[in-house]
């Protein structure tokens, strides 16, 4: 296997590569006439069996995302652009699951989720949405203002996501531990952003207005 000659040099992907073969090894084990039409379609095991996402293995919601954003953040874990800072422990634990698909895979994959329902979020957080409503202002220029996204600025939809995922996401672009990556186009963007909240009281105020503008 390729992986390995570029795991000698970098200790990171050396997790990765591991990480990969243990959540690959069951897929492979399964009979033949067992599986799905699609040996890439093992998302599930961590997003939830609908996609609504998994609290348990911080794996965020699927069902619903825009194709673009879907397409894009496969793209970007597949090659390190996400998902290799050390710190990042969820994005280390997906970026495996990206490197082994293909084009076609990626494809195929962001077709089959597209297919699937949407089902809204359930709240978990608490904080004043009143005050995260001001804090927002800034964030609709990109985000909207209903929080549904903007494509031709490559801004995902916030509404309608697990609100645990949403506050863990801020936190990390606060750190740089998502998009300090010089190749991160559209990571780069945010990551200034995250810092117009100052604490953490700041990030579960502006997620909990997210939380009140309904389902994506
Ligand atoms: C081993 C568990 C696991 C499997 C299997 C898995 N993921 Fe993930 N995925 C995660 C975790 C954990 C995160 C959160 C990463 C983070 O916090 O940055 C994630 C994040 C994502 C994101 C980022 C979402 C966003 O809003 O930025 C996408 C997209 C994604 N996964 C798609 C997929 C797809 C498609 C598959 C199947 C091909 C898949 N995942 C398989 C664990 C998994
Ligand atoms: C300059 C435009 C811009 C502004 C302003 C902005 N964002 Fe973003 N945001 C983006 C882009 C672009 C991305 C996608 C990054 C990527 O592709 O990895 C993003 C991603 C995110 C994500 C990750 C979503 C996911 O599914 O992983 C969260 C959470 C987020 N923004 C919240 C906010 C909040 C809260 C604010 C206001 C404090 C804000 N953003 C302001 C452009 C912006």
């Amino acid at each position: 296997m390729t992986l390995y000659g570029e795991n000698k040099v970098n200790g990171k992907k050396l997790i990765g590569a591991m990480l990969t073969i243990l959540c690959w090894l069951p897929f492979q084990l399964q009979g033949e006439e067992e599986r799905e039409p699609y040996d890439d379609r093992y998302c599930t095991t961590c997003h939830g069996a609908d996609g609504r996402g998994n609290f348990g293995v911080q794996a965020p919601r699927l069902a619903g995302m825009e194709p673009w954003y879907l397409k894009r953040q496969l793209e970007n874990f597949r090659t390190g652009i996400r998902g290799a800072h050390l710190k990042d422990i969820e994005g280390m634990a997906m970026r495996p699951m990206a490197v082994q698909l293909t084009d076609e895979g990626i494809a195929d994959v962001v077709e089959w989720v597209g297919d699937w329902n949407y089902i809204p979020a359930q709240v978990t957080i608490e904080g004043d949405s009143a005050v995260g409503k001001q804090l927002y202002s800034q964030c609709a220029t990109c985000h909207g203002d209903e929080a549904q996204g903007n494509e031709m600025l490559g801004a995902p939809a916030l509404r309608g996501q697990n609100d645990w995922y949403l506050v863990t996401q801020l936190k990390n672009f606060k750190k740089g531990w998502r998009g300090s990556e010089s190749l991160d186009n559209y990571g780069q963007q945010m990551m200034p952003m995250a810092q117009i909240l100052a604490d953490e009281d700041s990030i579960n105020n502006v997620v909990s207005h997210i939380n009140t503008l309904g389902k994506n």
